[in-house]
């Protein structure tokens, strides 16, 4: 929510600090796509030099042809998610202050901005935004004016801040650094070298270097071409921990693919695979990636609680089918946001998993810390090293799924129930719930699921072309029953995200009790149906609501098991996955969903990467 990225480099101007600006932009930019803008400042100018555009930065780019920049040493960009002010020219960042002379830009929500700027009006400064930010930049200056140091300014600026920040600034007279603040909000360091970064996330500058260091919770980032000082809000130095990215700049590019989603759902199998490598230990016992919790405490454990939101919570739901079959301790599954706020039991013998891709979805967090201040354990599920929510639990399984740009998550999503196949193996395993050959099959079965995904990604032809007939289609409904139901929750939340159509999944049992009057001759409804070779009252049970809603005249859209010929008497269509066991058939389940959704979007003309009002990693509350 809200890209940032920050640049120091050679001490004669070039054109190398906006260009890494706008080229760390366009990475960031699924971060939030209302506007975008730059600063950029060299030695001998006076002022700041800014642009700055609403709409997507393909607008701020256009405007720099027309209006080219002067060469610089230094440059700050962002582009906004808007939560203050509407997204105009005025309200981009950066904000600002000191006539031209200083230059701020801001991810987060400044809480107590009412009063700032009511303090600030008194003392006669002038808004020209509606944002928050601006409230930022004019404290910024007022403290420099006092202070002559932008780094101290910054640090007694982040004291007086409520809410969540992350804040970038340049000043006129110190062409040669950047200084960055974080509070609740994410900032990562690049190195370089004889030039230095920083960003929202290491796609910021991944182009450029794969060396970064993580920055803890209330730090301040100094950069020049050849330092990095970091200090904490009480102006301590602390020294960063240093990390080297695992992928690079490939890795989040279209790499030919018409889209960021379409190459995401193809890298499918490949991010399965590498979330199921190096799980176990020498002696061939499962293990955490980065465990700061006892195996003692987590015998003790009587209850499971996954917070996550949107997608992840439905990897989440998914997760809970598993490890309550596999490790017989309940499960519940929460979204962050509601449980912070409804008051949830939770004791210290409660392990709460929160599920992430960006590590950095603010309701998520609150819900870490919250369950952390009751007592509670945390392991969380992530794919991004360096973000916030694995370094403030107590034990991390990452993902392996790569970078992910699309919006709308796919491959993290699959990675995401994969980890969290692991973690229940891994209870199952320390509880002793089930034999160690028992663990071993099941993950001999895991590895054989890229394969399958793959069989079904080589089949999406025709899911695309039923997408494309589909194209004027205003409601879809997904139905399914046990670890089917999350994927029909999945499926719906994909084809409203990206085609802006009502759809709406439910488990397929409670078609009965009400959303059956729904169903109008023509109304297409996806099910996705259990294994036939599972518990044979489940497939018995979805094949009976299957004929009930084709009674009433609805269109059928099948996801069915190869050989499940059951199915195809009430099927206007199939889609055959390979056979698999029914705990893990989400892995193969959901991808025609993604196809179809991804395919309809693209037949109606939208941009499937950039939903409209969206942005990937939601760092407000
Ligand atoms: C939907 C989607 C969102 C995210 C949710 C959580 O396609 O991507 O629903 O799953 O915002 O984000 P993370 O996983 O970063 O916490």
């Amino acid at each position: 929510m809200c890209g940032i990225v920050g640049y120091v480099g050679s001490a004669t101007p070039s054109t190398r600090p906006l260009d890494v600006a706008l080229e760390g932009l366009g990475r960031l930019e699924y971060r939030g796509y209302d506007s975008a803008g730059v600063a950029l400042v060299a030695p001998g100018r006076d002022e700041v030099a800014v642009a700055k555009k609403a709409g997507k930065l393909v607008n701020l780019r256009t405007a720099l042809v027309e209006s080219p920049l002067p060469q610089a040493t230094a440059a700050i960009g962002h582009t906004r998610w808007a939560t203050h002010g509407a997204p105009s020219d005025l309200n981009a960042h950066p904000h600002v202050a000191l006539d031209g002379r200083l230059a701020v830009i801001h991810n987060g929500i400044i809480e107590n901005f009412f009063s700032l700027r009511s303090e600030l009006l008194e003392a006669g400064v002038q808004f020209v935004s509606e944002t928050d930010t601006e409230v930022a930049a004019h404290l910024l200056a007022a403290q420099y004016e006092r202070c002559g140091d932008l780094t101290e300014a910054m640090r007694v600026v982040a004291q007086r801040l409520e809410g969540t920040f992350t804040l970038l600034a340049v000043h006129a007279d110190h062409p040669d650094t950047v200084v960055g603040a974080r509070h609740d909000s994410p900032l990562v360091v690049g190195l370089g070298d004889g030039e230095n970064f920083l960003g929202s996330d290491v796609a910021a500058f991944i182009a450029h270097t794969r060396e970064a260091l993580e920055l803890g919770q209330d730090q301040i980032a100094t950069i020049t071409p050849n330092a990095v000082t970091v200090t904490d809000f009480e102006g301590q130095v602390v020294t960063p921990k240093h990390y080297t990215v695992d992928w690079d700049a490939s890795a989040a590019e279209k790499g030919g693919f018409w889209s960021f989603m379409a190459k995401e759902i193809a890298d499918q199998p490949k991010a399965v695979a590498d979330t199921l490598l190096g799980r176990t230990n020498e002696s061939g016992d499962l293990i955490l990636d980065d465990a700061r919790i006892d195996e003692a405490t987590l015998r003790t454990i009587d209850k499971i609680i996954v917070v996550a939101c949107g997608t992840a919570a439905y990897a989440g739901h998914v997760a809970k089918y598993a490890i309550e079959h596999w490790c017989r301790i309940p499960v519940e599954i929460e979204l962050a946001h509601e449980f912070r706020y409804r008051d949830p039991i939770v004791t210290p013998r409660t392990l709460v998993v929160a599920i992430s891709q960006s590590g950095e979805t603010m309701d998520t967090l609150m819900a870490v810390r919250h369950a952390q201040e009751q007592g509670a354990k945390v392991i969380a599920i992530v794919n991004t090293h360096g973000s916030t929510i694995p370094r403030e639990s107590d034990a991390v399984l990452y993902t392996h799924a790569g970078p992910e740009v699309a919006v709308a998550s796919t491959k993290a999503f699959v990675s995401q129930i994969t980890a969290a196949y692991i973690l229940g193996l891994y209870f199952a395993q320390l509880r002793g719930n089930m034999f160690r050959d028992e663990i071993h099959t099941v993950l001999d079965e895991l590895r054989a699921m890229p394969d399958k995904i793959q069989e079904v990604l080589d089949r999406g032809e025709r899911v695309r072309e039923i997408a494309r007939w589909m194209a004027d289609t205003s409601s879809v409904l997904f139905l399914g029953r046990h670890v089917g139901f999350p994927i029909a929750l999945e499926g719906a939340l994909k084809l409203k995200e990206l085609a802006y159509i009502h759809a709406e999944g439910f488990a397929a049992g409670e078609l009965k009790h009400g959303p059956i009057a729904l169903i109008e001759p023509g109304q297409p409804v996806f099910v996705i149906v259990p294994s036939p070779r599972g518990r044979d009252s489940l497939h018995s049970k979805v094949i009976s609501n299957i004929q009930e809603i084709r009674a009433r005249g609805a269109r059928t859209l099948v996801i069915a098991e190869d050989g499940d010929e059951a199915v195809t008497p009430f099927a206007d269509e199939v889609f055959w996955v390979p056979q698999c066991p029914t705990l893990l058939s989400p892995l193969v389940t959901v991808v025609p969903l993604q196809i179809f959704a991804a395919e309809l979007s693209r037949a109606k003309g939208l941009d499937v990467d950039q939903p409209r009002n969206l942005a990937k990693s939601v760092t407000v509350e």
